[in-house]
């Protein structure tokens, strides 16, 4: 594929409706998109600048290398408690300085079995993207509610509404990347 995107969930659960939905969005993507989940999130120290010196933590210089090598970003979260979840923040916090979320085309989802779609972390997730100048991409967010009512119990989508915005995110995301 011509454009690459690296994937993060906002999640560790082996069930994740968020982990899940980037693995449909994977298989929903335009021609000429992959869509490659990033496994590592969890393997990551809690951020302390102490560690940031020349010779980061190899978790560390991995989740920059393969963001920088990325064309875009798609971040799939939860909420808990009204904010992103710290692993996923944690993950964030180490790429402030470095900068690999500069100009960086994103796309962000949230879902949540409850009827706000977790959109108070969604938009904290926002700002935090805003504050390092990722690429706002114009139809590039999406908030999922009830999620638990639109993943079958094999872990496909069962809403087609909900498939259909996936589809126009990702589209979006794709002309975000090529431009
Ligand atoms: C939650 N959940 C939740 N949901 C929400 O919409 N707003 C919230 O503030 C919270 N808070 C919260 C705290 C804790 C400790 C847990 C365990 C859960 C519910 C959450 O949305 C639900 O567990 C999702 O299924 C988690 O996403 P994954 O793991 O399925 O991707």
């Amino acid at each position: 594929p011509r454009i690459h995107v690296l994937a993060l969930s906002g999640s560790l659960r082996a069930a994740s409706a968020n982990t899940r939905l980037l693995k449909i969005a994977a298989e929903l993507a335009p021609a000429g998109m992959s869509v490659e989940l990033y496994e590592g999130l969890g393997d990551l120290p809690h951020f302390n600048p102490d560690l940031d010196g020349d010779d980061p933590p190899a978790a560390v210089r991995r989740f920059r290398e393969r963001l920088q090598a990325a064309d875009g970003v798609l971040v799939c979260t939860p909420e808990y408690a009204n904010g992103v979840p710290g692993m996923l923040k944690n993950a964030m916090d180490w790429v402030v300085s470095s900068g690999e979320f500069y100009e960086k085309p994103t796309c962000t989802i949230s879902a949540s079995p409850l009827a706000i779609g977790a959109r108070t972390a969604h938009d904290s997730l926002l700002l935090t993207l805003g504050m390092m100048t990722a690429k706002r991409v114009d139809g590039g967010s999406l908030t999922i509610p009830l999620v638990n009512k639109k993943l079958s119990a094999e872990g496909g989508l069962t809403d087609d509404a909900t498939e259909a915005e996936l589809r126009r995110l990702l589209e979006a995301l794709a002309a975000a990347c090529g431009s």
